[in-house]
């Protein structure tokens, strides 16, 4: 029986020959032998190509669009050099991003600093660096930010991200623009009006342009995006008669969906786009604002690009990144307690993919060498660390698995490498590019002395 791959795979994987998994034409198990696991596996050109199908999607059915990637789900030197070849910018939240972007020569006017907690020494290291975009998350930031831009003599482009009260239909811990949520500025008592006054009195020093929300994560439904459209012009029009604000960017974040099991349904790039573009340019007109340079008729369908001088910015990260990786992992131990579950443990877990512990995210996985075979088992996937809640899948239909076979899990690109921890003093694991029959190591294996190189012994 050939069971096929599903497309949670990356594009370039096949079952070869041998019965094995392969990616960009290197055999799984050839690459597990000779990188050790865990490891993470990276399509070079599934990532190139999903970057370059956002950024089109986009930027054919409005010209002056960025997409910024949000570099948390996963950065590294190789991934930046990736993205910027792509020609998208970046979303950034620590000071160890910024080097990444520096170091790959990314232009600074590409580069958006967020955080909810932004530390002086990282708006002092962006704007030092040259950085013309701050993500304004909160009333303290601003005096902070007014007295840093005059030490520095600069005068960054700011946009105020906006708490619109939106449910986007995903898990709590993954829903950040409701009324409750630790970022952004919650337009609904008063303090994103304040925080455009506060805004608009440094106005010397700072440029308040534009305006942002990202209401979360996981989100497969697109209504919450044209619900959010809606409440951020609806505020530009309100922040244009109160202290004469002009519009000039629209950050609608990112969040886009992706599928980690069969169930799930990818969202579509071109349908993201079409209702994204078209909802905005649905507003434009209903709501009061002045587009500089605009056409202000509403434009119902994909004709052309459009070519006003309003900067529409996106920031996905899972959806650029999610699925161009796969994990994989070898098996050790199997356990099986009689009428209640069959435990696969593997040598990875927790300490590289915290996710399901974190917020139960569901996975999938397929035993890589033995492909093919037909499942005849059902078993949970766990990992080596110390927590019973430390399981990758909860179940999962596979065929009948030994020691040292290897479990493939895909959709690993995003927000696990970056998530990952020490626990239980276990080393990282190696992250490698796979492209047209090559691998190469784009993140070594961490070592013990790696692990103990901040530990001080007096
Ligand atoms: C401000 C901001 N933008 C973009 C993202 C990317 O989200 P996702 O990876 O779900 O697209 C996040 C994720 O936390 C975020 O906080």
């Amino acid at each position: 029986m050939n069971q096929t791959l599903t497309n949670l795979f990356p594009r370039t994987a096949r079952i070869n020959a041998r019965n094995h998994l392969a990616i960009a034409g290197c055999d799984v198990v050839d690459l597990a032998r000779e990188f050790g696991t865990p490891l993470y596996i990276f399509d070079d050109a599934h990532l190139r190509a999903r970057a370059a199908e956002i950024r089109d999607a986009f930027q054919s059915r409005w010209q002056n669009s960025l997409v910024l990637y949000a570099t948390k789900a996963y950065y590294s030197p190789y991934i930046a050099r990736v993205f910027k070849d792509a020609g998208l910018g970046i979303d950034v939240t620590s000071e160890g991003e910024l080097e990444i972007a520096r170091r790959v020569g990314l232009t600074p006017d590409k580069i958006y600093l967020h955080g909810n907690n932004k530390t002086p020494a990282e708006i002092h290291a962006a704007l030092a660096q040259g950085v013309t975009h701050i993500v304004v998350d909160n009333l303290d930031e601003i005096e902070l930010l007014a007295r840093l831009a005059d030490e520095l003599r600069v005068t960054p482009r700011v946009l105020l991200r906006l708490a619109p009260a939106i449910d986007p239909h995903t898990h709590r811990y993954l829903a950040t623009g409701i009324a409750e949520s630790k970022f952004g500025l919650p337009m609904q008592t008063g303090i994103a009006m304040e925080a455009a006054r506060r805004l608009a009195h440094y106005a010397s020093r700072i440029t308040l342009v534009g305006l942002h929300a990202h209401i979360g994560s996981q989100i497969f439904d697109l209504a919450p995006y044209r619900d959010t459209i809606a409440a951020l012009t609806d505020f530009a029009a309100e922040l244009k008669s109160a202290i004469g604000f002009e519009l000039q960017e629209l950050d609608l974040g990112g969040g886009w969906g992706v599928p980690y099991v069969e169930e799930q349904n990818a969202l579509a790039v071109e349908d993201m786009a079409e209702t994204i573009v078209s909802s905005f340019k649905f507003q434009i007109p209903s709501s009061k604002f002045k587009v500089q340079g605009s056409n202000l008729e509403p434009r119902t369908s994909n004709l052309e690009p459009e070519t006003s001088n309003l900067k529409l910015v996106f920031e996905p990260g899972r959806a650029l990144i999610a699925s161009s990786a796969v994990a994989v992992y070898t098996v050790g131990a199997i356990k099986e307690i009689r009428d209640v579950r069959t435990y696969i443990a593997v040598d990875g877990g927790m300490g590289d993919n915290i996710r399901p512990a974190l917020y139960g995210a569901q996975y999938t996985a397929r035993v890589a060498n033995k492909m093919n075979d037909a499942p005849t088992m059902r078993a949970a996937i766990a990992g080596r660390y110390c927590e019973q809640g430390d399981i990758l899948i909860n179940e999962v239909a596979l065929p009948r698995v030994s020691a040292g076979d290897l479990i493939a899990i895909p959709t690993a690109g995003a927000y696990q490498i970056p998530m990952a921890s020490n626990y239980n003093l276990i080393p990282r694991p190696a992250v490698i590019a796979a492209r047209d029959g090559n691998a190469r190591v784009i993140r070594r294996r961490e070592t013990v002395e790696d692990m103990l190189r901040c530990d001080v012994d007096e």
